[in-house]
């Protein structure tokens, strides 16, 4: 991987038994050190790897053996000697430069370490407080090395498939105006504009948008979005989006583009050949079978409507989910007849802490078992077993609420279920999820809001409806948008766009907006789709997340070189940190803060 310089000849992992009896060079960083008292052995290592250093009184100056001890771990040292391969007995098949040793002619101890704050040789659990905070140290495990390369290769493959499709990379501005899509805003004061604030964008959204009316036709961009939201393992405030957006297309050419991206990607850097198309799943579909619009369809195991069987049944819980227009789901409890009590208790307050008011269960054995079998004549319990498919061995579960809740309940329970009992093999399971609605209602401010974001295409009957004016039943319009999903992930998210300003105006007053609020924050959007805006649409793939399914990681934060805390905070370089007053009088900004020092991480 390296030229020959000052420093190095060779790159520690790159040598090998054909430098037998060869005079190398190598830098780096001092991995593990084991003084024999005699021989000192020692692990020099640099970004290709590792090499077995040898320091033996023996072997070159006297002085260099003493300076070997010297050593302690993460000194940066220079060394010059002979590659050997190793006796018989002592290799390593563990490294791949494991059958040589370097003997040691000249040693350069060009920097010292502290005592380290965590071991870095060693897997052990370290605190991500402290690993954040060492973040240059944390970087040096080749765990996280793995991740950073392989986060670059992904980037390259999408640059060079995005490249021989036609798309230009364009840079968007980040210091910009808020762009719809849901979260709370990052703002930077201006100092030129006093009182007025830029917003960070959440995507590229607009802008992109601006783009196609700008004739670009094709447009891409590895992007940092900013989102002011709660923070969870697979959400950043800052994250990254490959985002793209394409003129004169439909639905279709966008889902073939990007699965031949996320092919390029997965042939490049896991060797894996996946198979498209990728399966698509209307969104109806995937609340029935699964209970959200992301399901993990690596495993079977499907909710199942219930209603018809529950009212055959004197069981009140069902009865009066289904006449207060509820609905009863069951699920399978693969392999779970053997739970104690205790465990099905235990399953019920899980169930509870989702938001249900109980879980109903029936153990499938030689009979069935369960409290609350005197309410079911036995062949409805039969009919029941029947569509979950429950065999003896197995559980059957229930839960009887408001859809919203079923869904959410059973979807999260079915992933619970499936990792506990083993259900879920090994490789990857991509999935569209398409026809979403265009609008959903939101409780809190009692308005629909659109799902996607409002620049989201309604379908062609739906445009129509919308644009004959006329009575709408808003929450039954669909979209032009979709989702692609991997194991259970949403990775990314688009849709085809509104490039009608007549269409999109009505939009933004079906969510509420008034014409003036509509002009202050999208009139240059509504401006610019008057000037000869073409047919759009586009994706925006979730990097972080697509690069921590990869690499088998459990936190986006692990793929990500400087990452932010659960609290949105960098406990490397400190921020969020307070500023000078002076700063502050620049921006004409005074301080509101309740009399308490910021929470401590
Ligand atoms: P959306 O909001 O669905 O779409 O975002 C696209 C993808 O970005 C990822 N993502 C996140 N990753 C980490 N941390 C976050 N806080 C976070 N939020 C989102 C997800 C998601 O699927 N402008 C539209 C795209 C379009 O319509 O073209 C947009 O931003 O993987
Ligand atoms: P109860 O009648 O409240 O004693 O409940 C009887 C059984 O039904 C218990 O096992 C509860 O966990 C279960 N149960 C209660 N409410 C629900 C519900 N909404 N959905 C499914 N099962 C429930």
């Amino acid at each position: 991987m390296y030229t020959s310089n000052v420093y190095r000849s060779i790159g520690c992992g790159e040598i090998g038994s054909t430098h037998a009896g060869k005079e190398v060079m190598m830098s780096g960083w001092v991995f593990r050190s084991r003084d024999h008292g005699g021989l000192i052995f020692c692990d020099l290592r640099d970004r290709t790897g590792a090499a077995q250093l040898v320091f033996s009184p023996d072997y070159g100056e006297k002085t260099i053996h003493k300076m070997a001890h010297q050593l302690r771990a993460e000194y940066v040292i220079t060394v010059k000697g002979d590659v050997r391969i190793r006796p018989e007995g002592t290799e390593n098949p563990g490294i791949p430069t494991g059958s040589v040793e370097v003997y040691v002619k000249e040693l350069e101890i060009l920097n010292k370490c502290e005592p380290l704050p965590f071991q870095l040789d060693q897997d052990v659990d370290i605190a991500e407080a402290n690993r954040l905070k060492y973040r240059y140290l944390d970087l040096r495990r080749p765990e996280m090395l793995k991740n950073i390369v392989t986060r670059h290769k992904t980037c390259k493959a999408v640059r060079d498939y995005l490249d021989r499709e036609g798309f230009l990379e364009i840079e968007t501005p980040v210091l910009t105006k808020s762009t719809p899509e849901g979260a709370r805003d990052y703002l930077v004061p201006s100092r030129m504009t006093p009182g007025c604030f830029y917003a960070l964008p959440q995507s590229p959204q607009l802008f992109k948008q601006l783009l196609m009316v700008g004739g670009m036709e094709r447009y891409y961009q590895i992007v940092r979005c900013f989102r002011d939201e709660d923070l969870r393992a697979d959400r950043q405030p800052e994250f990254t989006q490959i985002d793209m957006e394409m003129s004169f297309v439909g639905v279709d050419d966008i889902i073939n583009l990007v699965e031949g991206l996320v092919k390029k990607v997965f042939k490049e850097i896991r060797s894996e050949e996946l198979p498209t198309p990728f399966e698509r799943l209307p969104y109806s579909d995937a609340m029935e079978r699964f209970g959200n619009d992301k399901p993990d369809m690596r495993f079977q195991l499907e909710l199942k409507d219930m209603a018809g069987l529950a009212s055959k049944s004197s069981f009140k819980v069902f009865l009066d989910a289904l006449a207060a227009g509820g609905r009863v789901k069951g699920l399978l409890g693969k392999g779970m007849a053997g739970y104690s009590r205790r465990e099905t208790d235990l399953l019920t307050a899980e169930a509870q802490s989702l938001g249900a008011k109980g879980l109903a269960w029936i153990k499938v054995k030689d009979a069935f078992e369960s409290p609350i079998l005197k309410f079911f004549p036995e062949d409805v319990v039969r009919q029941m077993a029947g569509r979950l498919m429950a065999a003896p061995g197995d559980m059957m579960l229930f839960v009887a609420d408001k859809e919203r809740v079923v869904n959410d309940v059973l979807s999260r329970m079915r992933l619970d279920i499936a990792k506990k009992q083993n259900l879920i093999p090994t490789g990857d399971k991509f999935a569209w999820i398409t026809d979403f609605p265009l609008f959903e209602w939101n409780e809190e401010d009692s308005r629909f809001q659109a799902i996607h974001h409002p620049f989201t295409s309604p379908t062609e009957d739906g445009i129509k409806k919308i644009m004959d004016g006329g009575d709408l039943d808003l929450s039954k319009l669909k979209s032009k948008a979709y989702d692609l999903v991997l194991n259970g992930s949403e990775i990314g998210g688009g849709s085809i766009r509104i490039h009608d300003s007549e269409l999109q105006k009505k939009i933004l007053k079906l969510i509420g907006m008034a014409e003036e609020e509509a002009e202050e924050r999208f009139g240059f959007l509504l401006d610019a789709l008057k000037y000869g805006a073409p047919p759009h649409g586009g994706l925006a793939i979730g990097l972080d997340r697509l690069v921590m399914l990869m690499t088998g990681s459990q936190s986006i934060r692990d793929v990500i070189a400087f990452p932010k805390t659960q609290r949105a905070a960098c406990p490397l370089s400190g921020a969020p940190s307070h500023v000078d007053k002076k700063q502050l009088r620049e921006l004409y900004i005074r301080l509101n803060v309740p009399d308490e020092k910021p929470a401590a991480e």
